[in-house]
């Protein structure tokens, strides 16, 4: 294993401890707020990754049942901050192994893939897809970039179609005006829809969840 691994709790850690945090929007971007204008209430949405969690309030206030996860200590200690009365949105879980009540209608994408190493992104569209009911959807902020290194890591051309199309169809692709100066101009606001009528498979048996820790 690499000495400092994205993969990780710890390596994200110790960048909320030292407050090096160039992701953090500091609010919420507005494709999202667009987004939520116009959706039914009552939507069950996961927040993977959620660092911050600013988006949780604007979920809740938009009428959907939330839930935010983040596997460092140090985010959801700042995610319950930012969020005061909501703070029991946000647990500390890792995403690929946390037991969620589901099925859920949407899953929100932002700065979450592209802080996972490669090699762990082929399982980030199966697990999205287990966690969804049919026809639930993804949506949020991908990040596209060529460069090799990272976090954040980007998505060449046609990759996310690649990672993505064999579970998912993309009804939206819009370039983002808000973003922050680490992510500008390399960002699109999309939205993937499950397809097919049944249930993906789950690849967590019930009760496991060895991350779950509060
Ligand atoms: C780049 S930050 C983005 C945070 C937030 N989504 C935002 O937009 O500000 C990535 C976050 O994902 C979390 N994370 C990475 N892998 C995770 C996993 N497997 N399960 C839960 N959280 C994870 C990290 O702890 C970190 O807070």
């Amino acid at each position: 294993m690499p000495k400092e691994d994205a993969a990780q709790p710890e390596f994200w850690e110790k960048r909320f401890r030292e407050k090096f945090t160039p992701w953090d929007a500091g609010g919420v971007p507005s494709a999202l707020e667009q987004f939520l204008k116009t959706e039914p209430r009552g939507q069950r949405v996961l927040v993977p990754g959620c660092g911050s969690g600013y988006e949780v309030r604007v979920f809740a206030e938009a009428g959907f049942d939330v839930l935010a996860v983040d596997f460092a200590d140090a985010a959801v200690e700042r995610a319950r901050r930012v969020l005061g009365p909501l703070s029991d949105r946000v647990r500390l879980a890792d995403f690929f192994e946390f037991d969620f009540e589901t099925p859920l209608d949407l899953v929100y994408e932002r700065a979450f893939l592209c802080a996972l190493p490669r090699r762990l992104w082929p399982r980030y569209a199966p697990r999205v897809a287990e966690l969804l009911r049919p026809g639930g959807r993804l949506a949020g902020f991908f990040f596209f970039d060529d460069a090799g290194r990272g976090p954040p890591f980007g998505l060449k051309t046609g990759e996310l179609e690649a990672l993505l199309g064999e579970r998912f169809e993309r009804s939206v692709n819009t370039a983002v005006s808000d973003s922050i100066p680490i992510f500008s101009g390399k960002e699109r606001w999309q939205v993937w829809s499950l397809k097919g009528t049944r249930p993906y498979p789950r690849s967590v048996a019930l009760g496991a969840h060895p991350h779950a820790l509060r």
